[in-house]
């Protein structure tokens, strides 16, 4: 288990970057960014928010809405990148995460705003996602998609993961990758933090 302190969700933060060198912020969603991310989901295109959620969807449901933005609960968590554009931090990206203890693995789905897609923005966030799953002591990461997204596909093969079909359901394949990181190598500022907290903190995040 890993415990955060929900009064400074801001030290969890770190600072990556696009292809063209400009900084993009991922830190944890909080309830005020409840309707920024929705507006950011509505303002996707069709095309990605089918993927991102395989299958038609035009928002989140409040119900789903909620889930995103408390973070921690079941060992689930929600980030989002940032930009600075014309001096307002703006949500370009977001990911979600689930840590499965049972099989030592994180499951997570991400998306970068159509605007912002092509800019290695994808491939910074699913590293700074292994990272986070090093900090739990993850051994893989793993994802669903659907056969058709091959910008997805094209990521998660690039980065290094490996394909297997989804036995439950044909139109979705699979992709898995191992974590080799040791947790003294952590390379995330804020999960190394998160990681050497875990007894420290104030309040659970789940048990
Ligand atoms: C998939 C997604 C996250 C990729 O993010 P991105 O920021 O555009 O990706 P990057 O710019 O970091 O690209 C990294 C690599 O991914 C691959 N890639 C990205 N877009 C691609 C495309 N349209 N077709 C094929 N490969 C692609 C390439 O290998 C690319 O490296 P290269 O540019 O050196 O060739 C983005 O397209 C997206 O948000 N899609 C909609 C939501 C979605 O499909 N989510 C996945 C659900 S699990």
């Amino acid at each position: 288990m890993i415990a955060l302190r929900f009064d400074d969700l801001k030290q969890y933060s770190d600072v990556l970057r696009s292809r063209n060198g400009s900084a993009v912020t991922v830190r944890f969603i909080e309830p005020r960014d409840a309707e920024e991310l929705q507006n950011y989901f509505r303002s996707l295109s069709t095309r990605s928010r089918y993927n991102r959620f395989l299958g038609a969807m035009s928002e989140l449901p409040q119900n789903v809405l909620d889930h995103f933005i408390h973070v921690g609960e079941r060992d689930e968590f929600s980030v989002v990148a940032t930009m600075k554009i014309d001096g307002f931090e703006t949500i370009v990206g977001e990911a979600r995460y689930a840590f499965h203890a049972g099989t030592e693995s994180l499951e997570f789905g991400l998306s970068i705003d159509d605007r912002w897609q092509g800019q290695g923005i994808g491939a910074a966030l699913l590293k700074n996602l292994e990272c986070r799953a090093a900090a739990f002591g993850a051994e893989r990461l793993v994802g669903d998609t659907l056969r058709s997204n091959d910008a997805m596909i094209g990521l998660a093969r690039k980065s290094g993961y490996s394909f297997a079909p989804n036995s439950d359901d044909w139109k979705l394949v699979r992709f898995e990758k191992h974590i080799d990181i040791a947790p003294k190598d952590i390379p995330c500022a804020s999960w190394r933090l998160a990681a050497a907290s875990r007894h420290l903190a104030t309040v659970p995040l789940a048990g």
